[in-house]
């Protein structure tokens, strides 16, 4: 998340601790996927060529840290090694492992060109070779998994990327369902997306507690910022795919209204919308879907009629301020202060 944050300078060790300590969970995450197979390792190395935000793995570091009763002074003494333990280290790639996983397959299925500034795995490779490489990364995510020595975490991330799968599930469900409503949209989003960053955030903090205190009242604050902070986090994505361009962003963009997943700005745009333009608006999603992109345009200007990005921007911020409610039991802390400038940093962003 660096670069998206505007760090105050009382934060700037707990800062620089975190993002030092990222490397360590890509050196982690490049030495689990060492194949002896030089034509397998070539294709890892088309995953590991691009970085993203690293989101995940820098929430179970923060969380981590968050969780340590010590916390402000370990940081005031610079005892680093305290703080972030290779357990934090593991925890974090095996949840960005996870979520590379899902990157992979998903773009197979929305047939995207662009993640992450460059080509995709299915535009450089195939889907074949991006369907087994995805399943190479979530076989090894649990293989990494298991060496915390403890069931839970096993659990946890077996958990999240089911509920995941079935996200998608729901998700592929409800395509050209042009009457998806709210709530289902909002479990999709529970689902796909704050599941896994939910268990990001466990993870961490169980990696400083102790693995058998998932009902400790820290890991359960810290596990509902992350689940509250995933739903805002997937509805800005979609905002981005709507009003975004492939340049700042990053990535293909489109892809929801190409694909007929109805995102919030559409679902408010069609409750809002009169019968006369709300045919029209049924008629433009439809051609959409099925292909002819000259109509997003007219889309994103009717979804702007409505009012409907600014909704969405409401929803997202309720999301937001539901995450930092979650932490309102926890002691002021950096942590908990770095925890909330992300939390208001996943809606703000532009990629
Ligand atoms: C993209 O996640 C997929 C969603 C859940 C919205 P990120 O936006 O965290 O992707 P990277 O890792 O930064 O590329
Ligand atoms: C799917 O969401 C990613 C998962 C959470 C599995 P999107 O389809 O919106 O992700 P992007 O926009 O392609 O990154
Ligand atoms: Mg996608
Ligand atoms: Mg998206």
């Amino acid at each position: 998340m660096q670069g998206v944050l505007d760090i105050p300078q009382e934060l700037s060790v707990l800062e620089e601790l975190i993002f030092d300590s990222l490397p360590r969970v890509e050196t982690v995450f490049a030495g689990q996927l060492v194949s002896d197979l030089p034509p397998v390792d070539q294709m890892c190395s088309y995953i590991e060529r691009y970085r993203g935000k690293m989101l995940r793995p820098t929430l179970a570091l923060l969380c981590g840290v968050t969780a340590n009763p010590e916390i402000d002074q370990l940081l005031d003494d610079k005892a680093f090694g305290q703080l972030i333990t290779h357990s934090h280290i593991i925890s974090g790639a095996v949840c960005e492992m996870v979520h590379m996983a899902t990157l992979v397959h998903d773009d197979v299925l929305d047939e995207a060109e662009i993640r992450r500034r460059g080509q995709t795995i299915n535009m450089l490779k195939g889907n074949e070779i991006s369907v087994i490489l995805g399943d190479y990364l979530i076989a090894s995510a649990y293989e990494l998994c298991s060496s915390l020595n403890s069931p839970v975490p096993s659990q946890i991330v077996g958990n999240a990327s089911a509920v995941m799968c079935t996200g998608e599930l729901l998700q592929l469900h409800n395509r050209e369902n042009l009457s998806l409503d709210e709530a289902t949209y909002i479990e999709i989003l529970e689902r796909k997306t704050a599941a896994l960053i939910g268990a990001a955030c466990e993870l961490g903090a169980l990696a400083t507690l102790g693995f058998d205190q998932s009902i400790h009242p820290t890991t359960l604050a810290l596990k509902g910022f992350g689940q509250y902070l995933g739903i805002a986090f997937q509805i800005q994505d979609d905002v981005l795919d709507l009003l975004g361009t492939e340049e700042t962003v990053g990535k293909s963009v489109g892809k929801d209204l190409e694909k007929g997943k109805l995102t919030f700005p559409v679902i408010h745009h069609l409750e809002k919308t009169g019968v006369m333009d709300g045919t029209r608006s049924l008629m433009l999603l439809q051609k959409a879907a099925s292909g002819d992109s000259s109509v997003f345009p007219e889309i994103t200007e009717a979804i702007k009629s409505t009012g409907s990005v600014q909704a969405t921007q409401e929803l997202a911020e309720s999301y937001v301020r539901q995450a930092k409610d979650a932490l309102a039991d926890l002691p002021a802390s950096a942590g908990r202060s770095m925890l909330e400038l992300i939390a208001d940093a996943v809606i703000q962003r532009s990629y």
